[in-house]
């Protein structure tokens, strides 16, 4: 069969508690929705968005045995409750790698596992860990798109000039066809604030997605109850502005 290989698209700001795992994981799942094979493919070891899917503590095979050359990525990736979505996971575990990871083609781990993968699916997501650290260069060498979450805060555009020069260094040396999709405005209050202040700071160094996603506390409950917030709650303010987030997301990659 002759296809596309899938779109791969990472979920990356080194700050916490920005949204990339919430983001991640609705995103995933939108894709899935709309017809996408889609993998979500987790490289925290905090293991947030593999929680959602599965048992952590009971995980045998993780992203850590990939560092660590004990399995290959098909051995890893399991099932969801959703059609058409699969999970790669992750537990603490993989922070132990980190300091093993010190050779050549550290940075390239992901890369390779998703290369023997990718041909099953259409698109992989990748939740990245609130740290520059060899696992978020692993997901942008792997990646063909970045989308970056952000509050629309004065300490989230604090580091929003590293983050844009972290992401300039991986297309550079490691990953030139990485392509910024946009950043994200997760967590908002209020749309004066953004407007007024905060978008005009952005855009100067990322184009920013149309749509935005506001503080709702059906996020948090849809966590606490390990279902999608579009499965959770489809119909709530939040949802909806994910499910527009995720056509914006289909758009922005059509080739
Ligand atoms: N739109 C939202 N409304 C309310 N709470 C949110 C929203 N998005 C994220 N959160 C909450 O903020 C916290 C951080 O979000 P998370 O997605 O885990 O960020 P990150 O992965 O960047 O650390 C979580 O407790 C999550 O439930
Ligand atoms: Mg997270």
């Amino acid at each position: 069969m002759n296809k596309m290989p899938a779109d791969i698209i990472a979920i990356a700001n080194q700050k916490g508690g920005e949204g990339k795992t919430t983001t991640s994981i609705n995103l995933a799942h939108g894709l899935s929705l709309a017809g996408k094979r889609t993998l979500l493919v987790d490289m925290d070891p905090q293991g947030n968005s593999s929680g959602i899917f599965a048992e952590v503590d009971n995980l045998t095979k993780t992203v850590a045995d990939l560092f660590l050359k004990k399995c290959t990525a098909e051995e890893i990736i399991i099932p969801t409750k959703y059609p058409n979505l699969d999970l790669m996971p992750a537990k603490i575990s993989l922070a132990e790698v980190e300091l093993s990871t010190l050779n050549v083609d550290a940075p390239y781990v992901m890369r390779d596992a998703l290369d023997s993968v990718k041909d099953r699916y259409d698109a992989v997501v990748i939740d990245c860990p609130p740290s520059l650290s060899i696992f978020t260069i692993n997901a942008l060498g792997a990646a063909g798109y970045v989308v970056i979450p952000l509050q629309a805060e004065k300490f989230s555009i604090d580091g929003i000039k590293g983050l844009q020069g972290t992401i300039e260094g991986i297309k550079r040396r490691i990953n030139p066809e990485l392509r910024i999709l946009g950043a994200l405005i997760t967590q908002l209050k209020s749309n004066t604030v953004l407007t007024k202040t905060i978008l005009p700071v952005i855009q100067n160094y990322f184009p920013v997605f149309h749509t935005s996603i506001s503080t709702g506390v059906a996020v948090g409950e849809s966590h606490l109850s390990r279902r999608s917030l579009l499965d959770y709650s489809s119909g709530v303010k939040q949802a909806k502005e994910y499910q527009a987030f995720v056509k914006e997301v289909l758009d922005g990659i059509k080739k």
